[in-house]
């Protein structure tokens, strides 16, 4: 699996439960790469979105020690919600959704079902994934879950930027972290004044 992230120059990630900047070159980059794919996030940045709705045309699989937590405007928001990945009785329709998603990449985003899964264990969410490629996971956020998903990633697709707001939620400094290689560094791009790139780190 992947993960993908917009951090500042210090990897500084959020401040008070939102993005310390929103770029759109790299909202387009973050929606393309992620259509049609299974993304795994943190409760609180589910919470985060816009009016709290799951990424629409994907696999939402939301980590919550309860389930109850996932608010009803994230269930309303998609078109099949299953509370416990680990489910034996759920898991088939799961499967069938999870495919259709992946195996529509053509069409637009609206036009594919929403689905929110969430899981209770980081185990739920491994025993979920080996089913698929790792091609088709991304690790979408926040600094709790890129922390204990790191491990289990084999590449990071970094946009850095030179935004000055002092963060409260950090990614892994990979710079020094053993085992990952600064791949590739991006052209420097700028908007309204902040400077942007976009890196790839891989596994070592
Ligand atoms: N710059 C970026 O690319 C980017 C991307 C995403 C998010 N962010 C930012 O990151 C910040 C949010 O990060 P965060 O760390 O505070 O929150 P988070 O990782 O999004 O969510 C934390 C929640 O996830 C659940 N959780 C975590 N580990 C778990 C485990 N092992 N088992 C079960 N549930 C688990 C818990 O939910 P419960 O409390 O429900 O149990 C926990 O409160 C925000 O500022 C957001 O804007 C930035």
């Amino acid at each position: 699996m992947k993960a993908i992230v917009n951090v500042n120059r210090h990897w500084g990630i959020g401040r008070e439960g939102d993005l310390l900047t929103v770029i759109p070159e790299d909202m387009k980059f973050f929606r393309k790469a992620t259509a049609a794919k299974i993304v795994i996030m943190g409760r609180k940045t589910l919470d985060s979105f816009p009016g709290m709705k799951p990424l629409p045309g994907r696999v939402n699989l939301v980590l919550t020690s309860d389930p109850e937590r996932i608010k009803p405007a994230s269930r309303e928001a998609s078109d099949a919600f299953f509370p416990d990945i680990a489910s034996e009785s759920s898991r088939q329709r799961l499967d069938e959704l999870t495919r259709r998603v992946l195996d529509s990449p053509q069409l637009k985003a609206s036009e594919r079902p929403t689905v929110l899964a969430s899981a209770r264990r980081i185990e739920d969410v491994l025993d979920f994934c080996s089913s698929y490629q790792e091609d088709d996971i991304y690790v979408i956020g926040g600094a709790s879950i890129y922390k204990k998903m790191l491990p289990y990633c084999t590449s990071c697709l970094v946009t850095v930027n030179d935004c000055e707001i002092l963060p409260d939620t950090w990614f892994p400094n990979l710079d020094a972290t053993d085992g990952w290689k600064h791949s590739v560094k991006g052209e420097e791009k700028e908007y309204e004044g902040i400077h942007y790139r976009f890196d790839t780190y891989v596994k070592a």
